[in-house]
């Protein structure tokens, strides 16, 4: 169930907080409903996030080997940092992420789409397929990314296998041989990011300059590639494949009775890409009446959360603009709610408006493929054909 929570249907008899164990016989206590969810995440001081980045397949010494063997460090610095350097950290990546920074990219980006979008059409008239995941959503996310922030002049390629890497090396269950293989990937990559660290400018140059050491600055590039890209990348593909099977709100985003914004928001609660996040017990408390010790890990089942029939009309129906469509938990809550929520948003309203008229005629001949994973969905590609 840990692994593979968004194939699990929506079932009444669901605790509201049950406890698991995972594959190495780890017990987590799993949080579904959104009111626990949200006490959780805005309560720091007795759910600290210091376990959000740990390996949930414990890592071998061969594996851990091979990261030592590239200087790999990931200290606490965004989401796993839950010290008194995490506020002045979030400010400066917010900055570099402000609403005013993001809109300004809209333009570009639209442009961007309509290319491609006209480029899918014509291959879609010619009576070809199409990946959308490949020729839309998998780079879009980090093109715009390198605008807002400087980056390491890496190829595309490679930081999309480097980020893929590091979801699964983190938060899938593996076996010594892939640890091994996706610790060699990940530890050459951080190798780039420590270099660029120490010369970059934009977010980079300003880390340095507010003083914090270059294994901060590292950690903070390391995540904004990881959950700046791949996330977005993720969650336009899930919603792409989701609205192929919505023709009535393809329609009313064709004669304009259901808006985009709507769209985007009934898209992240009922296929956000991160399913579930982490927080770890800091004292002993209880929760929805569950006893929780102090070091217990907690997996908030985040996709859960935004089909609870306590905060939303219709769960699991894809209604725009229904009462508690906006109330999901989809960008986590509190003191590390996601920072580049607007940044998502935006891309999502873009590609949703350039593709929809483009989905009211397709068939889907590979559906999204997702590995095994505790947090992200990961789909692989999303294959299409004109009907
Ligand atoms: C649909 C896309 C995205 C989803 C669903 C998402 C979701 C999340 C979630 C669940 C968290 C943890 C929140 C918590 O602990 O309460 C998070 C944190 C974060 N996200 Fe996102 N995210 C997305 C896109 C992005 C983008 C585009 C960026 C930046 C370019 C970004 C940057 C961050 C950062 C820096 C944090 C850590 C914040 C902190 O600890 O202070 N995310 N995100």
């Amino acid at each position: 169930m840990l692994f593979r929570s968004w194939a699990q249907t929506a079932d009444a008899h669901w605790p509201d907080v049950a406890r698991v164990s995972d594959h190495v016989g780890v017990a987590h206590l799993v949080v579904t409903r959104h009111a626990l969810v949200r006490q959780v995440l805005t309560d720091p001081a007795t759910y600290r996030p210091d376990n959000a980045l740990d390996a949930v397949t414990p890592i071998p010494v061969t594996a851990l080997r091979v990261l030592a063997g590239h200087r790999f460090r990931l200290p606490p610095t965004l989401a796993n940092n839950g010290g008194a350097s995490h506020p002045a950290i979030r400010a400066i990546v917010a900055d570099a992420l402000h609403p005013t920074r993001v809109a300004a990219q809209r333009p570009w980006l639209t442009g961007l789409v309509r290319e491609r979008v006209d480029g899918i059409a014509a291959t879609l008239d010619a009576g070809g397929s199409v990946d959308l995941y490949a020729e839309l959503a998998a780079d879009l996310p980090l093109l715009v990314l390198a605008r807002l922030v400087e980056l390491p002049d890496a190829p595309v390629g490679a930081v999309k296998e480097f980020a893929r890497a590091a979801l699964e090396l983190f938060w899938a269950p593996l076996d010594a041989e892939r640890q091994q293989a996706l610790a060699a990937e990940v530890g050459s990559f951080h190798r780039v990011l420590r270099e660029f660290a120490a010369t970059g400018g934009g977010l980079a140059g300003s880390l340095r300059a507010a003083g914090h050491p270059p294994d901060v600055v590292v950690g903070a590039l390391f995540f904004l590639l990881v959950a700046g890209q791949e996330t977005t990348s993720q969650f336009l593909t899930l919603l792409l494949h989701r609205l192929t099977g919505e023709p009535t709100v393809l329609a009313g985003l064709r004669d304009g009775t259901v808006g985009v914004a709507d769209v985007v928001e009934e898209g992240l609660r009922l296929e956000p890409p991160i399913v579930t996040w982490r927080r770890v017990a800091a004292v002993d408390t209880t929760l929805g009446g569950t006893a929780v010790p102090a070091g217990t890990s907690i997996v908030l089942w985040l996709a859960r959360a935004g089909r609870d029939p306590a905060t939303v009309d219709a769960p699991d129906e894809f209604r725009p603009g229904q009462r508690g469509s906006r109330r999901h938990l989809a960008f986590g809550a509190g003191p590390h709610r996601c920072v580049g929520d607007q940044l998502a948003r935006m891309e999502a309203a873009v590609v949703v408006a350039e593709t929809a008229p483009l989905l009211d005629g397709v068939t889907v001949l590979r559906e999204p493929w997702c590995p095994d994973n505790l947090t992200f969905r990961m789909p692989d590609a999303f294959v299409v054909r004109r009907r």
